[in-house]
């Protein structure tokens, strides 16, 4: 049985990540913060089989490595790095505070380079072999042409080149990394007027990572397949 672990699976594309793969029949590891307070997935776990609820945030390295160690000789074939804030509060000049800028560099960058550290010879020992960023087009420098966004858009690069250099330090062993944009999808973070349902966006980005070769490592893809120019 091939196995997933998602962060953030309580709310928006990680709860989605949840259902399409407990429906594909994969054994997922739902890690959120608050796994008793996660209404909507404790229903789908006692809907779907196959669904594990986990206690994670990812901004406590302790944590981090206590799940890794319960977790330790499991195979993970795709790991979901979704976890992530907007850092609203740390968008404009004239309003960012050291405060606001480590607590998202804390989620959005540093948290999936220490799981990637903590899991990756669980996905290593896996068949598919996956690590998948949940990134952002507005990551891309090339992309940025109206400014703004300061921490989310730095954050985001940033685990971009984690992501490029886990491609490159985690070869030998066979495992991919995928930095994908999910589009502009509906969700708490995306609000209601956004483009794209977390149906469509997450049924793209798991075909994307299914499909991917060890030659296409390392790349920045929107959920479509298309590639990103960083
Ligand atoms: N929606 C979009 O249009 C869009 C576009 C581009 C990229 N993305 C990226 O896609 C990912 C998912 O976004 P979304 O739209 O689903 O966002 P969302 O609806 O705001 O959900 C964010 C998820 O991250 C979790 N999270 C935040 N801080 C955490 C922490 N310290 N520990 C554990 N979990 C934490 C939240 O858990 P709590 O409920 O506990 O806060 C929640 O499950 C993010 O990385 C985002 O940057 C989204």
């Amino acid at each position: 049985m091939n196995t997933v672990l998602i962060t953030g699976a309580n709310r928006g594309l990680g709860l989605e990540f949840v259902r399409q793969y407990a429906k594909r029949g994969w054994q997922v590891l739902a890690c959120c913060r608050a796994p008793e307070q996660a209404e909507a997935l404790q229903a789908l776990a006692n809907d779907l089989g196959g669904i594990e609820p986990m206690a994670l945030d990812v901004t406590d390295e302790s944590a981090i490595n206590s799940l890794a160690a319960s977790l330790k000789g499991r195979a993970i074939d795709h790991l979901i790095l979704n976890a992530g804030v907007l850092g609203e509060r740390c968008a404009t000049l004239g309003e960012m505070t050291q405060a606001e800028w480590l607590s998202v560099l804390n989620i959005n960058t540093v948290a999936p380079a220490l799981l990637i550290q903590a899991l990756s010879d669980n996905v290593a020992a896996s068949e598919h072999k996956t690590i998948v960023g949940l990134s952002t087009r507005v990551a891309s420098i090339a992309d940025n042409g109206s400014g703004g966004m300061y921490a989310y858009r730095a954050s985001k690069a940033a685990l971009n080149q984690i992501l490029v250099s886990a491609a490159h330090n985690l070869k030998a062993q066979g495992v991919k990394t995928l930095a994908v944009h999910p589009g502009w999808v509906q969700t708490d973070m995306g609000g209601d007027k956004a483009t794209f349902t977390p149906e469509q966006s997450v049924a793209g980005i798991i075909a994307v990572a299914d499909s991917l070769t060890p030659g296409d490592s390392g790349q920045f893809r929107v959920f479509d397949g298309s590639t990103i120019p960083w």
